[in-house]
């Protein structure tokens, strides 16, 4: 049966367009969602002919009242959800860091320029907390002294847009997952 996910984003919309890509061929409807009217998240919708909104934080429970998602995926979007409208849906968040550290803004930076050794990358349930809600799938990178931040930030992009789809995916499928079924290889930090 045809799966139908939201996925809502503040802004660029590079995860957006991994999971735009991963699904295009695909059982799962995709709509794009955005807080932002002039976000490039709705533009990159526009390019593949996805169905996109712009949709005021003010006007999200009465929408998700009235649409029916399978899952309702957070890729950038920039706010906090309150309750009224989590209770709506079962709605998932990427975060650039191993949560709980670095929750927030500017996270990949923050673990950069903190000297932490292993970083990552989380995807949550979401919850009325910054970043909050129980972690289904994290991957971690390992930061070698030799790294520059640039590599290190566009690895963790990267990441993300290897693991976002394919959790999504596992989520429709409502199959168990461990480390080794994330990025199709044997778990280990070598190949991304
Ligand atoms: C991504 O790095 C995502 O993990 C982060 O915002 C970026 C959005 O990029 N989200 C958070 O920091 C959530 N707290 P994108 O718009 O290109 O997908």
């Amino acid at each position: 049966m045809t799966k139908h996910i939201a996925v809502m984003g503040s802004g660029n919309g590079s995860n957006f367009e991994a999971i735009a890509e991963f699904f295009k061929d695909k059982d799962v409807n995709i709509t794009c969602l955005s807080d932002n009217l002039n976000a490039y998240i709705l533009e990159r919708a526009k390019k593949r002919g996805i169905p996109n909104q712009y949709l005021p934080f003010e006007e999200t429970a009465a929408y998700f009242g009235a649409n029916d998602f399978d899952l309702i995926v957070l890729a950038g979007y920039m706010r906090i959800l309150p309750d009224d409208v989590l209770e709506l849906g079962k709605f998932i968040n990427i975060h650039p860091s191993l949560l709980p550290a670095f929750k927030g803004k500017d996270a990949i930076q923050r673990a950069f320029f903190a000297g932490v050794k292993v970083s990552g990358v989380t995807v949550h349930w979401v919850n009325n907390e910054l970043d909050g809600g129980k972690i289904i799938a994290q991957y971690p990178i390992l930061i070698s002294n030799v790294m520059h931040f640039d590599e290190f930030e566009k690895e963790i992009h990267s990441l993300e847009h290897q693991l976002y789809p394919i959790v999504i995916d596992k989520l429709l499928k409502d199959e168990v997952f461990d480390f080794s079924d994330l990025l199709n290889c044997g778990g280990c930090n070598g190949c991304h």
